[in-house]
């Protein structure tokens, strides 16, 4: 709050008297982070919330392929990717995985606070208290106690309210740029819009100003060549690959994009229409379904409320849409993978900076889209067209990088093919790249053993004086 005494008094005293003070921190009277609060108040809206948990199934998307951990080398997705399931185990599931780590005090570990923007209720809870800067000041460990809840009531409503709002201003932030801020939008805008305070494309800002901050980086667009553009331009990268030593980009999960660009977002289609449609129960009332989760198990409230073709006809077309995207995913992977290891072989046989930039841009470019087209989850089916155009391109784009590479390797002497190590599973995958695998499973079960009781102990005590 010390910030904030300059010349925003007017600004000051508003927070303060919309602010309670607890414990001698403010805090927020926007924001009930709890979800079992509404449980009585909102009960269809909450069971069928509660509901998302039936999605449990945890599905090892390294196990089932392998080129994950390759394409990812010397970055944390390598050691650990679950597909997504309900929504209900947000905050389980980055407590468990292992790419957050052990961290054994508050300023311990790899992964910075941004990380648990997409998870809680209490991200919007502890920035109001807190501000922006408070909340995404220090590692991800120091919010081990703070948030808690599970994505619920108060990431997409005003508080107690069936009111939609946009929970984070990092996201209000990100569609304003889009043009229209989220009070302008449509009823139909603002369902989608809830949906993409998270599930969208965003980095960790290194500015002075806004360290470690969440950006959405749409301010050149939102297609994949201008979010490229953009990163370029920044000299962004997210990390470095351990094998080709190209300046990497992760790309998240920019479905809100690849949404907009498919034949239902430029129909305004909202995600809500197909993953929480109006639904009636027993008693014969209307509600809003909040087991966000795959459309086609409720096929006639969802599909079948606009289409006539069957059930049978629609799952079998999205099957088919899936296969073909995979296809040409697995094609730019192959692609890839080889290319990292070919770039590996040139660094060994004395290649410089300056003969590997143009083959670096390629691998970055290439698997930035190529990670574009996947990490958006249900592509396939939102935008199969897209997803197989930006494949197309990761592929051509992997392919000028390795027909650099065979002529820079061929300059330089080296015998080709390249040899690649065996990485035919995830285990295998891992040792060719000298992780210790064994060392950070260790470690995790002991944070999971002594840190996570900690945290929810001190969390029950805070959320007492509520
Ligand atoms: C991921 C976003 C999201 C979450 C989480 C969420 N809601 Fe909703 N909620 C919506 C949307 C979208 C609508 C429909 C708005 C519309 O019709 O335009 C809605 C509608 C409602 C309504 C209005 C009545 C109805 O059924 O349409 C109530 C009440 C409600 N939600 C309560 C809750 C409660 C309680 C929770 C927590 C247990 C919750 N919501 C969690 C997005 C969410
Ligand atoms: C606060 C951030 C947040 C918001 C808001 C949000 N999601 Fe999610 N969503 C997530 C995260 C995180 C996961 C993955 C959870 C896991 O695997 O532990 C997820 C998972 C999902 C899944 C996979 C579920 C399954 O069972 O496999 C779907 C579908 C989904 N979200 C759709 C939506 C839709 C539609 C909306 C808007 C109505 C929405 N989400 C709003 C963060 C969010
Ligand atoms: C026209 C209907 C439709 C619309 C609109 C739609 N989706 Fe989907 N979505 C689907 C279908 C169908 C699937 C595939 C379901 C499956 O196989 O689990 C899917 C899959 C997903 C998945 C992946 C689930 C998983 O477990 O892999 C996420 C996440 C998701 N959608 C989020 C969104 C968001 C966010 C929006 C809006 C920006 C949106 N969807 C708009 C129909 C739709
Ligand atoms: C709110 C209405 C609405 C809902 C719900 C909806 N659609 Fe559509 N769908 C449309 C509109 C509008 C179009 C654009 C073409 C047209 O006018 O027929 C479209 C087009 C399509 C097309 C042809 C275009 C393409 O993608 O190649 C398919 C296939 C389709 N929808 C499947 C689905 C499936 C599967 C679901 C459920 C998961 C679904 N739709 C839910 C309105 C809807």
């Amino acid at each position: 709050m010390v910030r904030t005494l300059t010349n925003k008094t007017f600004a000051l005293s508003a927070l303060v008297t919309a602010s309670l003070m607890v414990g001698g921190v403010m805090a927020s009277d926007k924001t009930e982070p709890r979800n079992e609060v509404f449980k009585d108040k909102f009960a269809k809206q909450y069971q069928s919330w509660h509901d998302t948990a039936e999605s449990k199934e945890v599905i090892d998307a390294l196990e089932a392929d392998p080129n994950l951990v390759v394409l990812w080398a010397g970055y944390g997705f390598a050691k650990d990717y679950n597909k997504a399931r309900g929504h209900m185990y947000a905050v389980t599931d980055v407590r468990n995985t292992l790419r957050t780590g052990a961290p054994t005090s508050a300023e311990d570990g790899p992964m910075p606070m941004a990380c648990w923007s997409c998870k809680s209720p209490d991200v919007p809870r502890v920035i109001e208290e807190q501000g922006e800067d408070g909340y995404f000041k220090g590692k991800w460990a120091k919010g081990g106690a703070e948030i808690v809840n599970t994505i619920g009531c108060a990431d997409c409503h005003e508080k107690g309210s069936p009111k939609l709002r946009m929970s984070r201003p990092f996201a209000e932030r990100g569609m304003a740029a889009l043009g229209t801020p989220f009070d302008k939008a449509s009823r139909k805008d603002k369902q989608s819009m809830v949906c993409g305070q998270c599930h969208v494309e965003y980095y960790f800002e290194k500015t002075a100003e806004h360290k470690g901050f969440v950006k959405f980086p749409w301010d050149m667009g939102t297609t994949v060549e201008s979010m490229e553009v953009y990163y370029d331009n920044l000299q962004f990268s997210d990390w470095t690959h351990a094998v080709s030593k190209t300046p990497m980009l992760k790309a998240q999960h920019p479905g809100y994009e690849t949404w907009q660009l498919g034949m239902h977002g430029k129909n305004n289609v909202s995600c809500v229409d197909c993953h929480m449609p109006k639904v009636t129960n027993a008693e014969g009332r209307k509600f809003t379904d909040h087991k966000v989760g795959n459309p086609f198990d409720r096929f006639e409230e969802t599909c079948g409320t606009c289409h006539e073709q069957s059930k049978e006809f629609m799952v079998n077309l999205d099957k088919e849409r899936k296969a073909k995207v995979k296809q040409i995913q697995l094609k730019a992977e192959e692609q890839l993978v080889k290319a990292h290891f070919e770039a590996g072989a040139a660094w060994k046989a004395g290649a410089t900076e300056a003969e590997m930039k143009p083959i670096l841009t390629d691998i970055r470019h290439a698997q930035w889209r190529w990670d574009y087209a996947i990490a958006s989850h249900g592509v396939a089916s939102h935008a199969p067209d897209e997803a197989l155009r930006v494949l197309g391109t990761a592929v051509d784009k992997a392919a000028d990088a390795r027909v650099k590479l065979a002529q820079l390797l061929a300059a330089k002497g080296v015998k080709q093919p390249i040899a690649l190590p065996d990485i035919s599973t995830k285990a295998k995958a891992q040792a060719a790249l000298g992780m210790d695998m064994k060392k950070m499973n260790a470690d995790k079960e002991d944070f999971k053993k002594n840190i996570l009781p900690k945290w929810d102990a001190e969390a029950k005590k805070r959320e007492a004086t509520y």
